[in-house]
């Protein structure tokens, strides 16, 4: 049991009719973070949610938002994001000509900043950008869709960085999204992961008891 687990619910399961609500109710059942993700259609098979939602579901928590862009291009968004109220702003390498200056732009407003990984996204995209970011975020399903099955093959990379991060003595999150369940989030952990993404485990399972269902993965 480790407790400095943090537990990031992905809004993609919520009520998207009822948005407010569902953060509101996150919030109360012990969440750490609030995970957004944003798709476009284009970097990923999928649309979600964009600025103007996250700028109007904002005031509703004080919980930190976790925003997971899966858009391409990324940079021309980054101030939208950033002063809709977006606290740590995550990007994928392979939506940016230049990693460098992504990273650049979130730090200009303040912000936290992620990188993620796709399974096969290797760990060069990310290794030589870690004295300058907050997160590295191992997605553990392609993009684009919650309720996916886990691939475990992605522990190995988590492992990696787990060490890097741990021997070059840095401070970053490293994050597992896609698929966590009860089942897998143990093993997440023990592979280096400190935050949890989940969305249907945490939505879904236990007829939706989201304390439970969070308390449940924070043990693990
Ligand atoms: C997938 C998203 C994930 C996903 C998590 O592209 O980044 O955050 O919504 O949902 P589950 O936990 O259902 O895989
Ligand atoms: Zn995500």
């Amino acid at each position: 049991m480790s407790s400095n687990i943090k537990i990031s619910p992905s809004i993609l399961s919520a009520d998207f009719s009822k948005l407010g609500e569902e953060i509101i109710l996150l919030d109360k059942a012990g969440a750490d973070y609030i995970h957004v993700d944003v798709m476009d259609g284009h970097f990923v098979p999928n649309i979600t949610i964009g600025p103007e939602i996250i700028k109007k579901l904002r005031p509703v928590t004080k919980k930190v938002f976790d925003v997971h862009l899966m858009i391409k291009p990324v940079d021309k968004y980054i101030q939208s994001f950033a002063e809709a109220g977006a606290d740590i702003i995550t990007f994928h390498p392979e939506a940016t000509p230049n990693t460098e200056e992504t990273i650049k732009l979130i730090k200009k407003f303040d912000k936290k900043v992620g990188i993620s990984l796709k399974p096969k996204s290797d760990i060069n995209l990310v290794e030589k950008y870690l004295d300058k970011i907050d997160l590295i975020l191992v997605m553990s399903v392609e993009p684009g869709f919650a309720g996916q099955k886990f691939m475990p093959e992605v522990l190995t990379k988590l492992k990696k960085l787990k060490e890097i991060v741990k021997n070059k003595k840095l401070d970053i999150d490293l994050e597992i999204d896609g698929g966590i369940n009860f089942e897998n989030s143990k093993i997440a952990v023990e592979a280096g992961a400190n935050v949890l993404v989940s969305g249907s485990t945490i939505f879904k399972q236990n007829n939706g008891d989201l304390k439970k269902n969070i308390g449940l993965l924070r043990s693990s």
